[in-house]
């Protein structure tokens, strides 16, 4: 990695590192991935894709179909794109899914969703406890997993307490953190684990003591530019509504301190998750805002913001891939320090009309200026 800096001020001015890999990359499919695939393709050598598609992605045959479909949708100008396909763990997922057919390389890991509490959830697994539990499907397949030397990617959200009542969202992940966590890393002492889109002190502070070779964490760009304050200020902003929820000033901070201390195993995953605009200022706003359009810019701004971005490329280059099992990239990336703004919102086809017709996708900070440009 090379910053060059003005001999007059000392800013850093121009960037050149390896291309990185987001690890948590929802590329959704038809209008919306030929939209978000090119803006990707452009910043990431490769990328980690979310099975919660519509239907969602259970079987390897499925996730190879998928990961075709994504071949199709990139631009071939824009370079080599490596798409890393992930499973949707269901309480059904035959564990031989895993057993036989992930030694094709066509995916990296299962993703676990807890049912009910994230967009595209509904197929996730319903009691936490079966991760745990011997006998059960999720078991066996966590088991095979670990076989494989493959990646178990939780979304760390519990949604009942101990005693089997609603939790508050704010408390999600830090329950699944104290109580479900540690049982799972118990029952399955060699298998890797990736907590997807940190985003407690709690979870900083768990992964921060027992991170290493089997278990890391992905931070993306959102939770550590803005906190609480920032989506209620002024009323609710529902192009800064996710899931896990954007937590208290307190939470961004600590989040900030573990990459700030930079330990190999805290790596880059966006979670871009767009949506059309009609799902979002509705009745009901789901979780998840596009990101991809500034996908390491993003994450440039803030590393400056907060002193370490001699500490961008292990973070977003090299980190992930090498938990994963990839190598890191050959290809670098050169990012100058140009202001540009987020001027227009982007448009996909609206499902179920004529093809004319289109619906606004809102990208995060729409209307804001960014400091780094991808060259
Ligand atoms: C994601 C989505 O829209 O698919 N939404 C989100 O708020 N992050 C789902 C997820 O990753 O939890
Ligand atoms: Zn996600």
């Amino acid at each position: 990695m090379k910053i060059i800096r003005d001999e007059a001020n000392g800013e850093a001015v121009r960037i050149n590192m390896r291309k990185p890999y987001d690890m948590h990359q929802h590329l959704r499919r038809d209008a919306m991935l030929k939209l978000v695939a090119p803006m990707v393709a452009r910043r990431f050598a490769g990328a980690v894709i979310m099975p919660n598609t519509v239907p969602p992605i259970t079987t390897a045959e499925m996730a190879w179909r998928y990961q075709e479909e994504i071949a199709e949708a990139w631009d071939l100008n824009i370079g080599s794109f490596e798409p890393l396909m992930t499973l949707y763990l269901t309480d059904m997922l035959e564990p031989r899914e895993v057993a036989l057919r992930f030694a094709k390389r066509t995916a990296v890991g299962v993703k676990y969703y807890p049912r009910g509490l994230t967009t595209g959830s509904d197929s996730g697994v319903k009691d936490p406890a079966s991760l745990w539990t011997k006998g059960t499907k999720p078991y066996e397949v966590l088991r095979a997993l670990a076989e494989q030397n493959k990646v178990l990617l939780l979304h760390a959200a519990d949604g009942l307490d101990t005693y089997g009542d609603e939790l508050d969202p704010y408390e999600q992940e830090k329950h699944f953190i104290e109580n479900t966590l540690p049982y799972i890393i118990d029952a399955h002492p060699t298998l890797k684990i990736s907590v997807e889109h940190l985003s407690t002190k709690e979870g900083a502070e768990f992964v921060g003591k027992y991170g290493g070779k089997r278990l890391g964490c992905s931070l993306t760009a959102h939770h550590l530019m803005i906190d609480r304050r920032d989506v209620f200020r002024g009323g609710f902003h529902p192009h800064m509504h996710w899931w896990p929820i954007i937590q208290p000033q307190e939470h961004k901070e600590a989040l900030r301190d573990l990459a700030r201390e930079g330990p190999p195993f805290v790596w880059l995953g966006s979670d871009s998750a767009p949506h059309p605009i009609g799902k979002k200022e509705t009745r009901c706003c789901i979780g998840g805002v596009l990101t991809a359009h500034a996908g390491i810019e993003f994450y440039t701004d803030v590393f400056e913001e907060i002193g370490i971005l001699d500490k961008l490329e292990q973070f977003s280059s090299v980190n992930g891939p090498s938990f994963f099992g990839i190598e890191p990239s050959k290809e670098q990336i050169t990012l100058v320090r140009e202001e540009w703004k987020i001027e227009k919102p982007f448009f996909v086809a609206k499902l179920g009309t004529p093809l004319s017709k289109t619906e606004e996708v809102i990208p995060f900070r729409l209307g804001e200026t960014v400091r780094w440009k991808l060259l």
